[in-house]
């Protein structure tokens, strides 16, 4: 008499399927660059995201934190969440990333790159460098700053600085576009910019995410253009104004799925008050919770 022990099992999955958050995947935080895990912000951030949506999340480290964040070429940097991604039993059945600052590079990095990854859901980005930037952050007092205030003034797409400066490899100098494609080792790649070097793979994983949330900062001072959260840019040769999402190549040649995503209806260009991803309490209630609940 097998079937009636087997009752108790069945009634429990049944409340467990009752109970919202019991299914929804679990979320990564990516921190940004100068960001470390164990810090007060990312940390708070985390379980933040943890408490207001009552799913699991995990903030994966690169490497050891702030040093390598600046200091490790990015696609290194994804190279090292694929192979955690990979590894973590929690992150099987598929997950969200929630990305900070430069770490929506590292997310991408390992949505378009990571070969045999889990499947990523839901891509909720807050203030991402996605189409470059044209200036690097500042950096501030620390002594890893004279190594970065050396890196920058000296060739920033030299092999050296690309190989040793990880922000260098989303620097988009638009009055040096071409030394750009051909020099810049990330973010070209990342966005399949180079005409005889696009993978559609990359296309193809990006384009199959369910959600993609593009959080801009109004008052971003770090992101140079701050439009670049949406993908927008300056034109080549100019810095005085910017091109909207829809109107880069990028996004009408569809180089990599943007525009498909778009006509599906699954990018949400999203808008708030504040500093570089300094988002309140209720605007990330509103515009992330949501997306990493089931
Ligand atoms: C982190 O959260 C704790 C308690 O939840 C709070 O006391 C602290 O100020 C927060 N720190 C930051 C940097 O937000
Ligand atoms: C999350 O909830 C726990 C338990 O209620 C609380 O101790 C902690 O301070 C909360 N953390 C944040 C960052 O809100
Ligand atoms: C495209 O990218 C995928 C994923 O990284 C890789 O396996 C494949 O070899 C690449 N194809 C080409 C033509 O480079
Ligand atoms: C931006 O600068 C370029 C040349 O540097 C000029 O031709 C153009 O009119 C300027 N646009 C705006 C909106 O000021």
């Amino acid at each position: 008499m097998a079937a009636p022990s087997l009752m108790p099992f069945f009634s429990l999955a049944l409340v467990f399927a009752a109970i919202p958050g019991s299914l929804s995947l679990p979320f990564i935080v990516l921190h940004g660059l100068g960001g470390q895990c164990s810090h007060q912000g990312p940390k708070n951030f985390t379980q933040l995201l943890i408490n207001y949506s009552g799913v699991e999340g995990y903030c994966l480290e690169v490497g050891n934190g702030v040093w390598d964040s600046w200091f490790m070429p990015l696609e290194k940097q994804a190279g090292l969440i694929c192979d955690k991604v990979t590894e973590m039993e929690e992150l099987k059945k598929g997950y969200n990333i929630v990305g900070l600052s430069q770490g929506n590079l590292v997310g991408r990095g390992v949505i378009e790159l990571c070969d045999g990854g889990p499947p990523v859901k839901n891509f909720v980005s807050l203030g991402g460098p996605h189409a470059g930037i044209a200036s690097v952050p500042l950096c501030g007092t620390a002594i890893l700053c004279h190594l970065v205030d050396k890196l920058i003034k000296s060739d920033i797409y030299s092999d050296y600085v690309q190989d040793h400066l990880a922000p260098s490899g989303y620097l988009k100098l638009p009055n040096a576009i071409p030394k750009y494609l051909e020099k810049c080792k990330f973010l070209p790649k990342l966005n399949n910019e180079r005409p005889q070097a696009r993978n559609s793979t990359y296309k193809e994983r990006f384009s199959s995410l369910q959600n993609l949330v593009l959080i801009m900062f109004e008052q971003d001072a770090i992101l140079v253009p701050k439009e670049t959260s949406w993908f927008g840019q300056y034109p080549d040769g100019a810095f005085n104004s910017t091109i909207p999402p829809q109107q880069t190549k990028l996004y009408i040649e569809d180089w990599i799925g943007l525009k498909t995503l778009d006509e599906a209806g699954r990018v949400k260009y999203i808008r708030v008050d504040g500093e570089h991803i300094k988002i309140s309490n209720s605007d990330m209630r509103k515009y992330v919770i949501p997306y990493l609940q089931g």
